[in-house]
């Protein structure tokens, strides 16, 4: 394939299945970059990752209607696949499936994945019924085209926990790789929702990641995580954040919440946060 050359677009399951089993008669490995379109440099670095994995790549552009919602952006989300399979080209991405909403839940669809706790915290609490939405339309996709290994970023790291866990309870022979956040040079990290934000929200809007890291300071510190968390919200909130859904540290592997960095016994914490600024909110971690 050359530099230019656009990815096939696959709209339905059995031609997706066609190309993988061709694929792995000849012996290709396959890397799947799962994706709701509205791509940008994060994206890439997920292709990125996938293509020196694997010798095939697959990215997905599906707008996932059951993890947004009632008075969610579903109906308002950025779509533009002309534009995003051009950006897969430069990512040398094999096939794009991108199937329509028909193709991913039938007429009669009824199953739904819930991870339990893992998907009822932070984002779980604050956006209801999202995990078991991302759950189930990754376990599709994951067995739509049972790739060898599937990139998730770690921007949406509860996301991606959410995914292991549900991958290693149901057995699907996949590995998850999560992938660096990528930043913008002040700190923020790259989001499609990044766009909803005016000039002046652009502005503020690094100062979660700041915020995240005065806590893992503390943290690291072995500081009052308390006070820490007090004032990032105040400090959120005073830059301009409308509100603070959370501002946490936990542990990164159970999100059981950590008070002092004792809790964590050795393991690797994490500072999450989400706030709303403006039409976007935001969502952010760092590592302990
Ligand atoms: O992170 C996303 O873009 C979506 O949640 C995902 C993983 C593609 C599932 O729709």
């Amino acid at each position: 394939m050359t530099a230019d050359t656009q990815p096939e677009i696959v709209r339905t399951v059995d031609d997706l299945r066609s190309h993988i089993t061709r694929w792995r008669a000849g012996g290709d490995t396959i890397g799947l970059v799962p994706t709701m379109g509205a791509l940008h440099e994060g994206h890439l670095s997920l292709v990125r990752a996938a293509r020196a994995q694997a010798s095939k790549v697959v990215a997905t552009l599906f707008v996932n209607p059951t993890q947004f919602g009632k008075n969610e952006d579903l109906g308002t989300y950025p779509r533009d696949e002309v534009r995003d399979r051009g950006m897969l080209a430069q990512g040398h991405v094999d096939v794009l499936f991108a199937p329509g909403v028909e193709q991913m839940y039938g007429p009669d669809d009824s199953t739904r994945i819930d991870v339990g706790e893992l998907g009822a915290c932070l984002d779980g609490e604050f956006r209801p019924g999202f995990f078991v939405g991302v759950a189930t339309v990754v376990a599709k996709l994951l067995l739509q085209s049972l790739p060898d290994v599937a990139f998730f970023g770690e921007k949406d790291f509860q996301q991606l926990q959410v995914i292991r866990r549900m991958v290693s309870d149901l057995h699907i022979p996949v590995e998850i790789c999560g992938v660096p956040t990528l930043r913008e040079a002040d700190g923020l990290a790259l989001s499609s929702r990044n766009a909803y934000l005016t000039p002046e929200e652009r502005r503020v809007a690094p100062t979660l990641y700041r915020v995240l890291n005065s806590i893992a300071d503390v943290a690291g510190a072995d500081g009052d995580l308390f006070k820490a968390v007090d004032e990032g919200t105040s400090e959120l909130l005073s830059a301009g954040f409308a509100s603070v859904d959370y501002l946490t540290v936990r542990n990164a592997a159970t999100f059981q919440p950590v008070t002092t960095r004792r809790d964590l016994d050795g393991q690797p914490g994490r500072v999450l946060g989400a706030a709303k600024l403006g039409r976007a909110r935001l969502i952010d971690n760092v590592g302990l």
